[in-house]
């Protein structure tokens, strides 16, 4: 869990102002331009046909709705009787702008909240169900906002509204178990609650009531959540006895298949994810582990989300790029116990957070904007979870709306997309799609820190993906100034004719607003096919989809 104090906040805010915008980025104006004929490439991609990887889960392209600040409470839930256009509840524009993006998986209902909430306040008739204090109540970011549901949650919002929520934007549920401070039974009749077959049992019954006479399947569910920390404070060893507890032997499947993921590290701890398998080991089924939950955050040295300069751009986007070896030592690590692969990495909280500045209404904790910064940030991480198809089976980012790394920001009967949201649309073509090797090779970018050390990052990247003919190529070029001249080809296969989605902006500090909507978004393009390789020019500070026809 990241704390940003509001002492942090205003001294940052203070310290830095309208001088954190580095003189060389205020109101540089850059745009897409085709390649010139004749420039030298500067960079190459290959993309090799013949070497799968695996196919791209679609639940890589999952979301994350915590009861947390603005997210459920102004983000999802409106409630029936509310001017803010619904269905049942839910904000009618959330829905409608989620469907087309195939959201495939939610996580609810934390985060830190999950292991505060009692499930049984959240079913049966709204109107008698009881009012709690929120986990977040107390948090330094949250005073004085007064008593309001993102405070003292009204628990309007429960299992079978979310369940309805998942149902109307066509996402799997991915439900969090509070395991530290309710016991393994409470988990047990929450997964009867879901899953018992119609009139069988007197949580079914209840659920009828609901209106839900059918189970509904419930298959992912997270063991605790964030378990060396806001779950329990445990040491692995102390997890894995409550892990094994809830999880081994007390569970009916329902005939549904569960799949049980467990609250993994936080970064680069590796030491928890080796001490919680060498205290599972011995058991053939893991403990029925189905998933191995990783959280990465990334933060810049300083600034906020759209106070930034040279130094606070790489430094958040070299921050997010460690989630590449971040999958692989955790992978090989699990790979010491667990030899069968039976386990998988599920990165169910990631995104970039920032100091709580841009928030668009008080109540919305950690609710930030979000910039073009965002946005190679969702693209270069979305790439690398694809170009590890073989181990990565879910990611969900953190989260959905209003608050950290937000697709949406909504208050009352405003709503917006962020460029989040336009690279989750250009990307949704990988979903279930069979990710292909490529090999990127473009000049390193040398930045330097506040400090004026010398860092390195790379420069192109991203990964490729097959689904019949069809080849989606995504890219990002991470570097401020440079566009990329590239040669790209195509190994195993012709390309017959390529259509690009480029997503950039005119400063990098842009962001969609209430107000003005459509100020980041992407354009699309035929792309001229006259030669091979085929030369390609990603702009400067941008996230490019590549979908190619094959043929021959
Ligand atoms: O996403 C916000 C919080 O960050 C989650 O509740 C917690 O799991 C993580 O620390």
């Amino acid at each position: 869990m990241r704390t940003f104090t509001r002492r942090t906040f205003v001294g940052s805010a203070l310290a830095g102002g309208a001088a954190l915008v580095a003189p060389s980025l205020a109101g540089a104006a850059r745009r897409p331009a085709a390649r010139a004929a004749g420039t030298p490439a500067d960079s190459r991609i290959d993309v090799l046909l013949d070497e799968p990887i695996g196919t791209i889960a679609p639940e890589i392209y999952g979301h994350f709705v915590e009861n947390l600040g603005g997210v459920v409470y102004d983000g999802v839930w409106v409630g029936e009787r509310s001017r803010v256009p619904n269905i049942d509840g839910v904000r009618r524009a959330l829905v409608e702008a989620l469907r087309p993006i195939r959201p495939s998986v939610v996580r609810w209902p934390g985060g830190c909240f999950a292991d505060a909430y009692d499930w049984h306040d959240g079913v049966g008739p709204r109107d008698r169900r009881p009012r709690r204090t929120n986990f977040w109540a107390d948090d330094a970011n949250f005073r004085d906002v007064g008593i309001v549901p993102q405070r003292y949650d009204p628990n309007q919002f429960g299992t079978q509204e979310f369940l309805h929520f998942c149902r109307l934007v066509g996402a799997q549920p991915y439900l969090a178990v509070n395991l530290r401070s309710l016991p393994a039974r409470s988990f047990v009749e929450w997964v009867e609650f879901c899953n018992s077959p119609a009139g069988s049992t007197t949580l079914a019954d209840l659920r009828a009531a609901g209106g839900d006479r059918e189970p509904y399947g419930v298959r992912y569910w997270g063991i605790g959540n964030e378990s060396w920390g806001c779950g329990g404070n445990f040491t692995p060893e102390e997890y894995a006895a409550e892990y094994r507890r809830f999880a081994t032997w007390t569970v009916p499947d329902y005939g549904v298949g569960l799949r049980f993921i467990g609250a993994g590290p936080s970064g680069g701890d590796v030491d928890w994810t080796r001490r919680f398998f060498a205290a599972l080991d011995g058991r053939r089924d893991l403990g029925r582990m189905w998933g191995w939950a990783l959280h990465h955050y990334s933060s810049p040295p300083s600034g906020g989300a759209l106070q930034f300069d040279a130094p606070a751009w790489y430094g958040l986007l070299a921050s997010g790029d460690l989630m590449e070896s971040l999958i692989t030592r955790h992978w090989q690590v699990m790979g010491e116990r667990d030899r069968e692969r039976r386990v998988k990495l599920v990165v169910d909280e990631w995104g970039a957070w920032y100091e709580m500045t841009t928030n668009v209404d008080p109540t919305h904790l950690f609710g930030q904007q979000s910039t073009i910064r965002d946005a190679v940030l969702t693209g270069l991480t979305l790439d690398t979870f694809n170009r590890h198809a073989d181990k990565v089976a879910m990611a969900n980012v953190a989260q959905l709306v209003n608050c950290i790394h937000s697709l949406f920001l909504a208050r009352g009967d405003q709503f917006v997309a962020t460029p989040t949201y336009h690279v989750f649309a250009m990307y949704a073509a990988h979903q279930g799609a069979q990710a292909v090797r490529s090999v990127v090779t473009s000049p390193e970018i040398h930045y330097a820190t506040a400090q004026n050390e010398t860092r390195t990052l790379r420069g192109l990247n991203g990964s490729a993906s097959r689904r019949e003919n069809v080849l989606t190529l995504t890219v990002t070029n991470p570097d401020l100034s440079e566009p990329r001249e590239a040669e790209i080809a195509v190994r195993g296969g012709a390309i017959r004719s390529a259509r690009a989605t480029t997503l950039t902006s005119r400063d990098v500090h842009d962001h969609n607003t209430f107000d003005a909507p459509r100020t980041v978004v992407p354009a699309e393009a035929e792309v001229a096919v006259s030669a091979s390789p085929l030369a390609y020019r990603f702009p400067a500070a941008s996230v490019t989809k590549l979908e190619f026809a094959l043929g021959g």
